[in-house]
């Protein structure tokens, strides 16, 4: 008896330190409502096959045979196929987890008898997991690789060859307090791919299908108190499933969430603001409120709006505070109060750089005969934002052109575990690329991706849905659509509708029913009635790649998004032989048809290239399909980077600068895409990673990062001179030197010789001196605006790879276990300069409180498992990713060592988040 008291103290404290610094209390009041971290400390297994796992399955999948992964994107979706049930299947126990969603209450689901699974080792709590593998979320499971190689591979391209499919459970004991009794105890799941099915102390409790889906499942009932508890969770990630690396496993953050019985809804808030100017700003607030206890109750609700300042802190003085209210919740019952407060002199939300991204929160209590029975904290921002379909999207009256990319979820040799600082890196690459808009394609990011649009000031489109009841792979989403899409709709829209960075819904990318006429349209005007009853702030829309005007589905939608349709398909003369969709530009075609809706590129470009790789000849246009004689090279499966080169449906940049200057009613875009992204290598599917990218995997930027930046950024000072300058063997040969500059004007120099000054023309936005002859030596390119000398750029012929050199994004790091650096190598010339072709293998070594989690050289090619210390450099360049330790400070080394070249460190710091 003793000794179990004991130990269950013992692990009383050891829960409370592993989960103390990760708790993130709301307030102070911490007894009326925690929401706790539950990442540390899981244990996780995977069959090995899907032969060999149990047959716990939500429902029956159909049998996948002879499918070609390797498809366009753009091939056209195509109808379910039919599947005979006749095994035991657990979604009836699954499905009343989304009820809350499903506004028809007759429609409901109802939990059958029965306790599918109960007896099932995995899920007791007195199974030994000793031997499963140790992890924290978020987890990837597939990261690690190995990468499938080949054609015919278990996992090809387009799904990043890497093993996300299986099926896999993960556990946690969790230790819940006697005094804990009669709390509500909510499980909360950000993201798990997918499948979801939770079982806690043996109970099946419910769980949730779509795997980008946030959700939560009150799991009061099946807890014990004063004792562990344990949760087990299985996922099935079915294969074929994606076009893009979906990733496997609990891979975004999960909270154990504990409440009075009267408390405040999960995402029970939602803030909108009207009347918006500088001088004042109408706030109006809903509250839902819950009463799950026996008896009635007599609440009462205070909520004041603080602004916070740059760190995100409260400013002290409440702006505003809403009256008071009182009044009684039946038992089991659900309470919605909504009110509206004016703020004068706000400080108004807007995209950096030309507004400022200010931020308020709204902390609601609720009280009970004068005792605080709830505390919840809201973030908002107040913004005014104008849809005009002449002129564009205006914020608090200033225009705001998109210059937007699309992201996918993955972070690269990261996965898909969800990593804020790595999310905050992309932001900072693209903000210096003058990006300001980023579109979730093709599902919703990771809440906290959402607090970084917000805190930095980026527009955002969130997206939820690849597809609807037609397909694009054989086990996609579509398998789920019909009984899920209202649920996973009205939860995404609860969840996100406070973010101000977010500024239009898109229910679907590129879905098959743009082709099936009015029985598409309809579906698609039953998803925009249910968005617009969650939010009716905002416009919603779905990208078109194949809907014309005058088809019935782009009626349907507030705003108009077009997927290169803009800029034509397969259009011009280098793509005319091409099969596929075919299509004129039509950016005035749709403005003319719906003169009062606005009009946005959801993707353009799907332009392709492989970082500092160039291949001769150059093509002479300005926007040519990759083939082995125009940018690419099929045996090394190489795009050149001159920037001319695109998918068969895509147009350079160029081209799309020119369409979208020719057609200044168009509010702006969005590239496809704005990283590089595990899976879909278009053109090389036996690749691992994609090429679209304007910057690569490994987050180095490819030569069209400065093609957007001086397009994005005009009054930014930059020139930028392409191709590197190491050709040992073209001396003598024709080897064109294009340059990207914010000026209007520029004249390129030779070993001091001039090569001539060379003007943009109208809708040019490069300037090309394409009959130069190779020499070694110095090119040097001055560039003018308005006959002033505005930029320079020099690029040097390299002598052989002698030294390497470590930078480090961040020299300070937390030691949270969490943190990252991101150690950049390079290899140099004994002058220092980058040698542009050296592909060394570099082996990384690290001491101290700190771990390489991955390496990476932006190569799509390169299979070796992201895990790996030892990285070949690719064009010079190879990565690392440093971890910190949790709660382990002070200095961490990182060695890079190559044979034959002299050998970098770098010394960075990790902290405890109290120390200076
Ligand atoms: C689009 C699609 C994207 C991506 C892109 C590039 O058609 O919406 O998800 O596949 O093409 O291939």
């Amino acid at each position: 008896m003793i000794t179990k008291i004991i130990s269950q103290l013992l692990l009383a404290i050891f829960i409370f330190s592993s989960t103390y610094s990760q708790q993130l209390l709301v307030n102070s009041a911490n007894d009326v409502r925690q929401k706790i971290l539950i990442n540390n400390g899981w244990r996780f297994y995977k069959y090995e096959s899907l032969e060999n796992a149990d047959s716990l399955i939500y429902d029956v999948r159909p049998d996948v045979k002879n499918y070609d992964d390797n498809k366009p994107a753009d091939a056209m979706p195509t109808e379910p196929q039919v599947v005979n049930v006749n095994k035991m299947v657990l979604k009836l126990w699954i499905l009343p987890t989304g009820n809350e969603f499903i506004k028809d209450t007759a429609k409901h689901y109802k939990k059958p008898a029965g306790n599918p699974g109960g007896d099932f080792p995995f899920v007791l709590k007195d199974y030994d997991d000793s031997l499963w593998e140790k992890i924290n979320l978020p987890h990837d499971w597939a990261i690690k690789g190995p990468f499938f190689e080949g054609k015919d591979a278990e996992v090809g391209g387009s799904m990043g060859r890497l093993p996300s499919h299986g099926v896999a459970w993960y556990r946690k004991k969790i230790f819940m307090p006697e005094n804990d009794r009669g709390k509500k105890i909510f499980l909360e799941v950000d993201g798990a791919m997918s499948y979801a099915m939770v079982w806690v102390n043996g109970h099946l409790a419910g769980g949730w299908p779509y795997g980008y889906a946030s959700w939560y499942l009150d799991i009061t009932h099946y807890i014990n108190y004063g004792d562990e508890n344990i949760i087990a969770i299985r996922l099935d990630n079915p294969p074929n499933s994606s076009r893009w690396y979906p990733g496997g496993g609990i891979y975004r953050n999960v909270w154990l969430t504990k409440t009075n019985p009267v408390h405040i809804n999960h995402c029970g808030t939602y803030i909108t603001t009207r009347n918006v100017s500088k001088l004042s700003a109408t706030v109006n607030l809903k509250v839902i409120i819950k009463n799950d206890s026996n008896n009635n109750a007599t609440i009462a609700t205070v909520t004041k709006i603080y602004a916070l300042d740059d760190k995100g802190e409260k400013i002290r003085n409440a702006a505003a505070s809403f009256k008071p209210v009182k009044l009684e919740i039946t038992k089991g019952k659900t309470v919605e109060i909504s009110d509206s407060v004016l703020i004068k002199k706000p400080k108004l939300w807007g995209p950096l750089p030309a507004q400022k991204p200010n931020l308020y929160v709204a902390v609601t209590e609720l009280y009970v005969d004068g005792k605080l029975i709830d505390y919840y904290e809201t973030k908002f921002g107040i913004r005014s934002i104008e849809f005009n379909p002449d002129k564009g999207i205006f914020i608090n009256g200033k225009k705001v052109k998109i210059n937007g990319v699309n992201l996918h979820h993955d972070l690269g040799a990261l996965g898909t575990a969800f990593n804020k600082r790595a999310a905050e890196r992309q932001l900072e690459i693209l903000r210096e690329m003058g990006c300001n808009a980023i579109r979730f394609a093709h599902n919703p990011p990771a809440p906290e991706f959402l607090e970084l649009t917000d805190k930095m000031g980026f527009l955002v489109i969130d997206e939820i849905f690849d597809v609807w009841e037609r397909k694009k792979t054989p086990l996609d989403f579509h398998l789920i659509f019909p009984e899920w899409h209202e649920q996973d709709l009205r939860a995404f829209i609860r969840r996100d509708r406070n973010h101000p960075s977010v500024i239009i819904w898109s229910v679907g990318n590129e879905v098959g029913e743009q082709y099936t006429g009015e029985q598409g349209a309809s579906i698609a005007q039953r998803l925009l009635n249910i968005a617009k009853e969650e939010d009716s702030t905002r416009p919603i829309t779905a990208a078109m790649n194949y809907a014309k005007p005058d088809m019935p589905f782009s009626k349907v939608w507030d705003i108009i998004s077009l997927n290169y349709q803009g800029e034509g398909i397969r259009n011009a003369p280098a793509y005319s032989h091409l099969k596929g969709i075919k299509t004129e530009p039509l950016y005035l075609a749709f403005h003319k048809k719906f003169p009062d809706k606005v009009i946005l590129s959801s993707e353009n470009a799907a332009a392709l290239s492989t970082r500092g790789t160039y291949l001769f000849p150059v093509y002479d246009g300005i926007s040519a399909p990759v083939s082995d004689s125009t940018g690419g090279d099929s045996q090394k499966k190489y795009v050149s980077a001159y920037e001319l080169y695109t998918a068969d449906f895509g147009s350079s940049a160029d081209k799309v600068f020119a369409t979208l200057d020719q057609n200044p009613f168009v509010a702006g875009g969005f590239v496809w895409s704005g990283w590089d992204y595990l899976g879909e290598p278009t053109p090389y599917y036996e690749s691992r990673s994609s090429y679209f990218g304007i910057i690569d995997l490994a987050g180095f930027k490819k030569d069209r990062f400065y093609l957007y930046q001086s397009y994005w950024k005009p009054d930014f000072p930059m020139a930028h001179i392409l191709p590197h300058w190491n050709w040992p063997e073209r001396i003598g040969k024709v080897t064109p030197v294009h340059v990207f500059t914010s000026g209007d004007e520029a004249e390129l120099f030779l070993n001091g010789k001039s090569l001539g000054k060379k003007k943009k023309g109208q809708y040019e936005y490069r300037l090309r001196w394409d009959d130069i002859k190779y020499e070694p030596g110095e090119l040097k390119v001055i560039a003018y605006k308005n006959g002033k000398v505005w930029a320079q750029d020099v690029v040097r012929t390299s002598l052989e790879p002698a030294q390497l050199n470590l930078e480090a994004d961040r020299k300070i790091i937390k030691a949270d276990g969490e943190d990252l650096s991101f150690i950049i190598l390079k290899i140099l010339d004994k002058n220092g300069n980058v040698v542009p072709t050296a592909s060394n293998e570099i082996k990384f070594e690290i001491e101290g409180p700190g771990e390489i989690v991955a390496t990476d050289n932006g190569n799509p090619t390169d299979m070796r498992p992201f895990p790996s210390n030892v990285r070949n450099a690719f064009n010079g360049y190879a990565l690392a990713i440093v971890r910190s330790k949790y709660n382990e400070h002070g200095k961490i080394k990182i060695t890079a060592k190559a044979e034959g070249l002299k050998e970098a460190n770098i010394i960075i710091e990790s902290k405890l988040m109290n120390q200076k």
